[in-house]
């Protein structure tokens, strides 16, 4: 299979990393990846945060937990359970439970990624780009997350550490690393395909 192909069908949303940091260089080479994404009108809205100090990294995602267990307890225990299941493989949510980091599974690396506030496309062109870190990530040997759970940083009292500007909004983050787990395929839907 051609190799792009196959990488996209192996990329996995892996929740359990090994503890091993990865050089700037490997960082830059994904965030490079990132940056060939289309976007509309050619804005290239994206920016990057990246963390990779493990202490910071662990305090934050133990405030956006917090922020992000309150939105889900709202919802109910009974929407909770059914958003955990169709979130999660089974096998992932054990790996999860026993995982102390919830939120970014431990992964030595965090990017967050912005746009503008006021950019109608802008989180469109953020998922792209998040998508060929990712695949990109999966051409190293390298496995990733997306964390849309990342948006609640603002709400965090943390949000000041990341030094992004006002006119910013973060909708998501994508977390980096040598995955410690098999990730199973979460089963693809086969009906939504209408030929017309
Ligand atoms: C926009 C977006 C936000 C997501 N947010 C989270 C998240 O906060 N936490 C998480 O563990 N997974 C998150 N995921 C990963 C999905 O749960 C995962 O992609 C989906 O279950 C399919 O699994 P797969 O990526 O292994 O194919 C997110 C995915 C997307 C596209």
């Amino acid at each position: 299979m051609n190799q792009i192909i196959e990488n996209i069908y192996q990329r996995r949303a892996v929740r359990k990393y090994k503890d091993v940091s990865l050089g700037r260089d490997v960082i830059d080479e994904l965030i490079m990846a990132g940056k060939m994404a289309p976007s509309a009108m050619n804005k290239q809205p994206w920016k990057f945060y990246v963390l990779t100090d493990p202490v910071k990294i662990k305090k934050i995602s133990k405030d956006i937990e917090k922020i992000a267990l309150k939105k889900l307890k709202e919802k109910g225990i009974k929407e909770l359970a059914k958003l955990s299941l169709s979130l999660f493989h089974l096998s992932t949510i054990k790996n999860i439970l026993v995982t102390a980091d919830h939120v970014f599974y431990g992964a030595p690396v965090v990017i967050f990624i912005t746009h503008q506030r006021d950019d109608e496309w802008g989180m469109i062109d953020i998922g792209m780009c998040a998508q060929n870190i990712m695949l990109a990530a999966k051409a190293k040997g390298l496995d990733s997350c997306p964390v849309g759970f990342a948006k609640f940083v603002m709400q965090t009292d943390d949000y000041s550490l990341l030094k992004i500007p006002d006119d910013e909004v973060v909708d998501l983050a994508v977390v980096i690393g040598y995955g410690d787990e098999i990730a199973e395929m979460p089963k693809r839907t086969n009906n939504h395909v209408i030929y017309l």
